[in-house]
Order: C-alpha cells, then sequence, then structure tokens
C-alpha cells in the first residue's frame, strides 16, 4: 500500500486531525507542527505520539514531508500555501483559501507551476447533511432545483485578533460551499447589502462596518441561490445552514446547527383546488461513514473537539466535529495525494467559493452594485 508522510500544522481547531491523520492507513510518518510547544506538546500525547516541529519552515524544509495540511490563522493561509507548494507539497488549506482575489491568483499559480495537489478543507461538503441532499439531487427527489439558501451565524466576541470586524462574507465559504457544489456550476456575479452597525473598535482593523451581511449569488446555470453570515452582535443560534429548495421536495437545516432537517414535500395536484399540498418532516441524518476505511470510521462521531482541553476531548470520543466530515477531509486529501489525482474540492472549486465572498463584500461595500466573480 503507498503512503505518504504528512505535515499537519496548526493545532487549534487542527488538533481534531491529528488523531485522523495517525489512523489512516495511507499515512506513513505524521509531523504535527504548532509554534505554541504547549499545544504541540499536548496533541502529540493526546494522539499517542509524532513527530513534533515548532517552526514552518522546517516543515517546508524536510524533503521526507509529501503533504502539508494547514489549520493555521486566517492571515497565513495564501502565503504559506503558496510556500508549501513552492516547496514542492501537496498542500490542503482550512478555509477560507485566501482573503483576496490576488491571493487566489497566486495559489492557482503556484499549485500549477508546482503539479502538486491543492485542497480546500471545507467541512460543509462532507457533512451527514450534505451528503443526504446530494443523494436527494442524484436519484431526483427533489426535481429541479429551483433556489438555494445558506447561513453561518456565529458569534465571534473573544476570537483571536485577526477575527476581530472580518468581513462577514470573507469567511463566507460554509455557507456558500453547498451551494456552489449542488449546483454543479459557478457562481458568476453577485449583488451584496452589509446590514447592522458594531463597536467602532471592530470597524478599524479590516475598514469593515457591517457585523451581517447577506448576498445574492447568480449560478451559471442559472440558479440563483442567497447566503447570510453574521459575526458580531446579532443574537442568533449558532447555524452553519443548507437550504435546498427543489419543484419536488425541499431540504432545509434545523434551526439549531445540531437539529435535525426538515424536508418538505409538495404533492401531486388534485383535483381543482388552490395550491398543491405540502407536509414535512424533521429527518435524522445517516452518517455515511462506509466511504471510509474502517480505522477512520470512531472519527465520524462524536462531539466538539476541544483544542484547550484535548484529554477530555478523547474521553467523549470527540472527533466527529462539523456533523462527521473530518474524517471524509482527510481521507479526500490523502487519496488524490496517493492516487495522484486531483481532490474534489480544488484550487477551482475552492476558488469559486471563497471568490464569491470576496465579491460579495465588495459589493456590499458598494451599496448592492452587481460585482462580477472572476474565473480560476
Ligand atoms: N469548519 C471549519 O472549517 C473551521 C472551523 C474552525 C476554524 N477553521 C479555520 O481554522 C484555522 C485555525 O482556527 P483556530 O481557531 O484553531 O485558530 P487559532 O488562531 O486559535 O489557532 C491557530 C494555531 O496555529 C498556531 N500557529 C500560528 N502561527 C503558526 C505558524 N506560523 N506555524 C505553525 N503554527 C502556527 C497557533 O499557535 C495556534 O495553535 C482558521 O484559519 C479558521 O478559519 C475552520
Amino acid at each position: 500500500m503507498r503512503k505518504i508522510n504528512v505535515a499537519l500544522v496548526g493545532l487549534g481547531f487542527g488538533g481534531a486531525f491529528a488523531g485522523i491523520y495517525k489512523a489512516h492507513p495511507n499515512v506513513g510518518e505524521l509531523t504535527l507542527c504548532d509554534t505554541n510547544p504547549d499545544v504541540l506538546k499536548k496533541t502529540c500525547d493526546y494522539i499517542g505520539g509524532a513527530r513534533a516541529v515548532e517552526s514552518f519552515e522546517a516543515v517546508l524544509a524536510d524533503p521526507a514531508i509529501d503533504a502539508v495540511h494547514l489549520v493555521t490563522p486566517i492571515p497565513l493561509h495564501a502565503d504559506q500555501t503558496v510556500a508549501a507548494l513552492e516547496a514542492g507539497k501537496h498542500c490542503a488549506c482550512t478555509v477560507p483559501m485566501a482573503t483576496s482575489l490576488e491571493d487566489i491568483r497566486r495559489i492557482v499559480k503556484a499549485k500549477r507551476r508546482s503539479g502538486k495537489n491543492y485542497m480546500m478543507m471545507e467541512t460543509t461538503l462532507y457533512t451527514y447533511q450534505f451528503f443526504y441532499a446530494k443523494r436527494m439531487k442524484e436519484t431526483g427527489e427533489l426535481g429541479k432545483i429551483q433556489f438555494f439558501r445558506g447561513s453561518h451565524y456565529q458569534d465571534m466576541a473573544g476570537w483571536p485578533d485577526y477575527w476581530m470586524g472580518l468581513p462577514p462574507m470573507w469567511y463566507g465559504t460554509h455557507a456558500i460551499a453547498p451551494m456552489v457544489a449542488l449546483s454543479g456550476s459557478r457562481i458568476c456575479r453577485v449583488n451584496a447589502f452589509g446590514s447592522g452597525s458594531m463597536d467602532e473598535a471592530l470597524v478599524r482593523r479590516y475598514g469593515n462596518p457591517f457585523p451581517v451581511e447577506s448576498a445574492l449569488f447568480e449560478f451559471e446555470s442559472g440558479v440563483k441561490g442567497e447566503a447570510t453570515r453574521s459575526l458580531f452582535e446579532t443574537a442568533r443560534m449558532y447555524q452553519e445552514g443548507m437550504f435546498v429548495y427543489g419543484s419536488k421536495k425541499s431540504f432545509e437545516w434545523g434551526f439549531c446547527d445540531g437539529d435535525a432537517p426538515v424536508i418538505t414535500t409538495l404533492h401531486e395536484p388534485e383535483g381543482m383546488g388552490r395550491g398543491r399540498a405540502t407536509d414535512c418532516e424533521t429527518t435524522p441524518m445517516p452518517n455515511y461513514y462506509a466511504d471510509l476505511p474502517e480505522a477512520l470510521w470512531r472519527f465520524t462521531v462524536g462531539g466538539n473537539y476541544d483544542p484547550l482541553n484535548p484529554q477530555d476531548s478523547l474521553k467523549k470520543g470527540a472527533g466527529g466535529g462539523h456533523h462527521g466530515s473530518h474524517a471524509h477531509l482527510v481521507h479526500e486529501f490523502v487519496m488524490s495525494c496517493v492516487e495522484e489525482r486531483k481532490p474534489w474540492i480544488d484550487e477551482h472549486l475552492g476558488g469559486n467559493i471563497t471568490a464569491a465572498g470576496i465579491c460579495a463584500h465588495e459589493s456590499a461595500l458598494r451599496n448592492g452594485e452587481p460585482v462580477i466573480v472572476p474565473k480560476f
């Protein structure tokens, strides 16, 4: 069996992936990297040992490392991705891919020059809910897709500095990605508005005045989708929601992030009455673990990984945060390198999802003017 050596860089949220790489049958040596020695040691202990390095430069300089997975702070994503590709390593990076169109272009160029893989590690595209809605589309249960909606409501008070005042749509990927993937097409245009106001201290860092942004996206296929993103001073239960409206059935995320989705059915017309009957059903999601190597099954269930308390996460059987997606992301990245093929969320798909959000923020700053989303 072909194996690759992987370095996981940034072990806050990134710590949730450490045990999965260690258990993956196609991963040889696992290197963990964090500039914080305490976090590095705790994570190594948590998974029962791994090679530990404290600098990203040491990862780049090591010819034995084939692939790098970055889970570092947002402002580092673009430069570190380009550096990893230029060092001749496959590179996966957590979301967002970048925060400017120019940086997405740099990544696409570096990827092309290197001939290595790039994957954006978008959790929403490997959730139980996404697999279920994808199956509804493929079996024809949804009928024609008429409209999409996406949401991501999360309060970021107290998060690290670089989050403070971040333009909401710069991190719109969780709300946008399922729409793009299910449309089977790319977003080509966006009109967006920003709404509300927030503490002046939050506005300064990025010159972003909005705690909430809402965007209407046009897909090349002609379908439209709306996404709303809130980050600050907005009272809403946490939700990374996906909503798909079909001509026969619709899929709507539950009110809270962990609630079961609601499937609505539009019945065939009966007699001459006004309007067709609908009914809806709250539907528990199956776990799509069977596509994974058996050693990864256990990582598709359990609560959220707590980076400040990894040992407790272990006791609770955690690792299945983000609705079972982590193990699927790792598997797709590793196998794309092993099988020498492109990963599904490559620089084109990841680039469109990320650029749509960047362009949405630009439109919001111009009070809803349409912005064309460039092709990558
Ligand atoms: N669902 C998702 O996809 C999801 C969820 C949470 C976070 N994220 C993304 O994951 C990233 C990390 O989130 P977080 O909450 O852990 O952030 P964080 O800032 O709390 O932690 C980042 C970690 O990276 C380490 N680090 C910083 N610079 C480094 C460097 N140069 N080399 C090596 N390590 C370095 C830090 O010491 C820290 O342990 C963010 O970019 C965020 O956007 C994605």
